[in-house]
């Protein structure tokens, strides 16, 4: 209570109209249409350098109801023939979207030492993720549902603060988390396709080929920051005890990867990955 208070506190530092206030409201904001559509983000400065805001977390907007309960994804497409599945299936990966969104904004609030180019990127998938947000609540309410009709769990901002620099931040969810859902989204869609549900497979699609752009900005600054990307290298930088097996589908998405910068040795050695060969 008292960290969150100073982060707030410390918040009263960011410049009006800066980028890093924009980010700070966004994740912030309790307020549902703020969350859907915050605005234009503004360009980065380096004129002076805010505060660190690693400890911030996110407002939830009343309509969300939260809870810790795992939810089970359906293995199969009979299981996605009902629209309540669907629906209730499309509403997580929507959280999963808002997630990206604040996390998107937490790192540019929680690395002020960063390259203005890399939160001026940011912010640019910031607003992918929103968009992404939005396309999935305009499927859920085809098949007759609302915003808010099934509980929310906050997975990835129980996980991503553990990142304590933009190098491990870029190695958990861009080269981890979104690279994971290149792998997720062509296995759900081929289900939706085969559950009769044309349009829902057509969204996975779209969202799958736009986080690839995400997954290469990530790789691109992992090398920036680091010198290098190789599997070693990756592994090292995710914050324990999270390991690569939160991070692939099954089958992994070669192509895909590879179009996002991954090399094949990297895909051959995630592919290969056991708990035991880390040899703890
Ligand atoms: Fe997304
Ligand atoms: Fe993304």
């Amino acid at each position: 209570m008292t960290r969150q208070k100073d982060v707030h506190q410390r918040a009263d530092e960011l410049a009006s109209g800066s980028l890093e206030r924009w980010a700070y409201d966004y994740v912030t904001t309790t307020s549902l249409t703020h969350k859907l559509a915050p605005g234009p983000a503004p360009e980065p400065s380096s004129d002076r350098r805010p505060p660190a805001l690693h400890e911030l977390r996110p407002g939830r907007p009343a309509e969300l109801t939260i809870t810790w309960d795992k939810f089970k994804a359906p293995k199969s497409a009979a299981a996605l023939r009902e629209p309540a599945r669907r629906a209730h299936l499309l509403h997580t990966f929507l959280h999963h979207e808002l997630q990206a969104a604040e996390l998107m904004c937490w790192a540019i609030v929680a690395f002020p030492d960063a390259p203005c180019a890399f939160k001026k990127g940011l912010a640019a998938i910031c607003l992918d993720e929103i968009r992404h947000m939005r396309a999935y609540q305009a499927h859920i309410e085809r098949l007759g549902f609302a915003l808010g009709a099934f509980p929310v769990r906050d997975w990835f901002w129980e996980r991503t603060p553990a990142a304590r620099s933009a190098l491990s931040f870029v190695a958990l969810m861009g080269l981890g988390f979104e690279a994971g859902n290149l792998d997720h989204t062509q296995r759900f869609a081929a289900m939706f396709r085969e559950a009769g549900d044309e349009r829902g497979a057509v969204l996975q699609e779209v969202v799958g080929a736009e986080e690839e752009r995400h997954v290469a900005f990530a790789a691109h600054w992992f090398r920036a920051f680091s010198g290098g990307l190789d599997f070693a290298s990756w592994c090292a930088a995710l914050p324990p005890p999270l390991s690569p097996m939160v991070m692939r589908g099954q089958p992994l998405a070669r192509a895909a990867r590879l179009r996002a910068g991954l090399d094949s040795d990297f895909l051959d050695e995630l592919e290969a990955w056991q708990p035991e060969s880390r040899g703890s």
